[in-house]
């Protein structure tokens, strides 16, 4: 069959009711929220874009494959499956379970840094770089010129910069521990990073002789990107793109709330012996015995099978096409979006979208109000709410000012994007009348989750 239209690879067994809510409730829920979305009850949102972590649905494999979970403390059966299901793809020796990506993270930079050293990405995610801010080093992000210029199209904006990782191995490699590629970079606009970028990171790294980690959680997106725009690919499956995607590294953190369709879980896996046992000794002591590390044995196997579905061609295709589905009515339209849309979330520019606002009043996270306001969606800052308070407490515009629309794996259908597309192109209409705000209460570490603001000019439309 050789039909164009692209459909949910799926039918749908089980449905969960949406509720709508009135303008003048959206309203009373945000002052209430302290204009922070993370603040709102998920029953007052519509279309929840907030993120695409652990928000999937499950397919009816994986919810029976619970029912095989083995919940023995140590040794059980489900640990295997997972073990060889991690390793079928990574072919890496050490499979550590975890709780979610961030544990990964924490039990990783615990046993490999200490105070002043400094971590390369292409560009650390959010947790990614507070846990490295956490043991006193520097997150330092590198990625390619290209990726930090929102409506320029390259094919791989994901891309760490060669030239720099070099040179800066050369100028403080005493100081690097390690260097570590994301996949796809999601900070940077969910891009992917090309095959002969990490095999050309892998060299040097080599003749530097530092460890290559990838953060991989969006490792299946990121292998589709490259099937589909990187020469001597398209005849490849994704599994063998993703397999040669990790031959060339020493280890990965992962969140399995992504690219493994589950709820929750993740994992750390590594080649080398002696930090593999440093790690399991973290392990053990604040996420459990290395066969389960923080999950029961039911979400091993969810992981185990998601991990491969989420590698399966058809999903692929749907997944990353229902994203530009939506990227393309919104550049049709002249609304300025990271170009070319990215594996698991359109994100817009509101630097250009809303040049009014300036930087210091938050003009992404202004849009994501206005968002929820008119329409009932929830999406996210990416900007200087998220990254503009700097280790020192001084505050930096962030890079790029983005408003981040992450779409849950296997969720929404196609009506629900037509829907979205209506309430960002009403938004675009009356982007003019949307004012920034202020921050009025924020812990000193990853603030977004909690902060409290005003609209710095009396409301948030005038
Ligand atoms: N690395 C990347 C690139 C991520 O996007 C995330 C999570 C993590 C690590 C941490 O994983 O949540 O399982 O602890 N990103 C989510 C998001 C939260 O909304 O993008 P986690």
């Amino acid at each position: 069959m050789n039909f164009k239209t692209i459909i949910e690879p799926f039918r749908i067994k089980s449905v969960e009711p949406i509720r709508t809510t009135t303008r003048a409730e959206r309203e009373a829920a945000l002052k209430e929220a302290g204009y922070n979305l993370f603040l709102l009850k998920a029953e007052d949102v519509l279309i929840d874009l907030l993120t695409d972590s652990g928000t999937g649905a499950m397919s009816s494999r994986q919810w029976a494959g619970m029912m095989l979970g083995d919940e023995s403390y140590a040794g059980a059966t489900s640990f295997f499956r997972f073990e060889t299901a991690v390793q079928q793809i990574t072919n890496l020796k050490h499979i550590i379970p975890t709780h979610q990506g961030r544990a990964a993270e924490r039990i990783l930079f615990g046993s490999m840094l200490k105070e002043g050293d400094i971590v390369l990405n292409n560009t650390h995610f959010d947790t990614t770089r507070a846990n490295v801010e956490y043991r006193r080093a520097e997150a330092r992000d590198i990625p390619i010129a290209e990726g930090r210029q929102p409506q320029l199209i390259h094919p791989f904006k994901g891309n760490i910069d060669l030239d720099l990782l070099d040179k800066m191995l050369t100028e403080a490699g005493e100081k690097i521990p390690l260097v570590m590629i994301t996949v796809t970079n999601n900070s940077g606009g969910g891009q992917p990073v090309s095959m002969a970028n990490i095999r050309a990171a892998r060299e040097i790294c080599n003749r530097h002789g530092k460890p290559l980690y990838l953060d991989a959680c969006r490792f299946a997106e990121n292998a589709w990107f490259i099937k589909m725009r990187e020469e001597g690919y398209a005849d490849k499956t994704p599994m063998e793109i993703a397999q040669e995607m990790f031959s060339y590294v020493d280890g990965c953190t992962m969140s399995a709330k992504k690219d493994g369709l589950a709820n929750i879980g993740g994992f750390l896996a590594l080649n080398d012996n002696e930090l593999a046992q440093r790690c399991k000794n973290m392990l053990i002591l604040t996420e459990g015995f290395p066969t389960y590390g923080g999950l029961a044995g039911y979400d091993l196997e969810a992981i185990a099978i998601g991990l491969h579905e989420a590698l399966r061609e058809e999903y692929l295709r749907y997944r990353i096409r229902s994203v530009a589905y939506l990227g393309d009515i919104l550049t049709e339209a002249g609304v300025p979006i990271v170009q070319p849309p990215g594996g698991h979330a359109i994100y817009i520019d509101a630097l250009a979208m809303l040049p009014h606002i300036p930087q210091s009043e938050y003009p992404a996270w202004a849009l994501s109000l206005v968002l929820y306001l008119e329409g009932g969606i929830r999406s996210v800052e990416i900007g200087s709410v998220m990254f503009g308070r700097q280790p020192d407490g001084s505050e930096k515009p962030a890079a790029m000012e983005l408003v981040r629309l992450a779409f849950p794996r296997r969720v929404y259908t196609q009506s629900h994007v037509d829907y979205l597309a209506e309430v960002l192109l009403h938004v675009n209409g009356m982007k003019e009348q949307i004012r920034g705000l202020r921050l009025i209460d924020a812990p000193e570490t990853l603030r977004h989750f909690t902060a409290r603001l005003q609209p710095a000019h009396g409301a948030l439309i005038t």
